[in-house]
């Protein structure tokens, strides 16, 4: 390959490299040796083209600032999600004082979570528009929005019991102990949703 048809190939996105050649001689479209004809695409490969061809992804590809200043406001949010999982769990696994009960601690952070998921999945909505293929074929990527949803889910089961009964998850040793799993798990999710969100790039 020289060195003119190798700065083209950088340019072409990876999931648009596997389209269609046309055959020599018969004009009959086939599909390179081990790549999918352009129907047997999947859908999601054929939707993220599309996306990336709308003119709202164009503009936002074109806008220098764009991703640094929507992967910001990510990242500050991040902060906010890890801070206060990791202060919620601390006192679930009662490594924190007991100046505060559980349920002043939840309902003193938790809008403060629900907010800042809010803004993730608002930029992390706009990261995928300005490069779907990148994030929605990535399997990093789809283990990540699990995680999140999992995390989010351990969350609300924390917070919905504490608003029926403050006392709820310290009323019995066998609450304690699913308190104390439970915030275990939406720790352990956090980090790893962190270390996915960070791995996609090298993906
Ligand atoms: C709520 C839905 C969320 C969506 C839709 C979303 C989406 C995204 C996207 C599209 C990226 C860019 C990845 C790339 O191309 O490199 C990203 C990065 C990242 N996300 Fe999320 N995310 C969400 C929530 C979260 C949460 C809850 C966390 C952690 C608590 C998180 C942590 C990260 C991290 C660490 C990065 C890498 C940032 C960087 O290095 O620039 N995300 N996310």
């Amino acid at each position: 390959m020289d060195s003119q048809d190798a700065s083209i190939q950088k340019k072409v996105p990876n999931h648009t490299r596997n389209s269609p050649h046309l055959a020599p001689g018969n004009g009959r479209i086939v599909p390179p040796h081990g790549q999918l004809a352009e129907r047997d695409r999947p859908l999601i490969a054929v939707f993220c083209d599309w996306l990336a061809a709308t003119r709202v992804s164009q503009r936002f590809q074109d806008l220098d600032w764009f991703v640094p200043l929507v992967q910001t406001i990510h990242i500050l949010s991040i902060a906010v999600v890890m801070t206060s999982v990791g202060f919620i769990a601390c006192k679930l696994l009662g490594l924190s004082g007991r100046r505060r009960s559980l349920a002043a601690l939840m309902g003193g952070t938790m809008p403060w979570v629900w907010s800042a998921l809010a803004l993730l999945l608002i930029t992390g909505t706009l990261l995928t528009i300005t490069e779907p293929a990148r994030e929605l074929l990535n399997l990093l990527f789809r283990i990540k929005m699990l995680m999140v949803l999992a995390m989010a889910a351990i969350l609300l089961l924390l917070q919905e019991r504490l608003t029926r009964d403050p006392d709820y998850w310290t009323a019995s040793a066998g609450r304690r102990g699913s308190a104390r799993a439970l915030g275990s798990a939406a720790l352990l999710l956090a980090v790893c949703i962190i270390i996915a969100g960070r791995w996609i790039a090298y993906t």
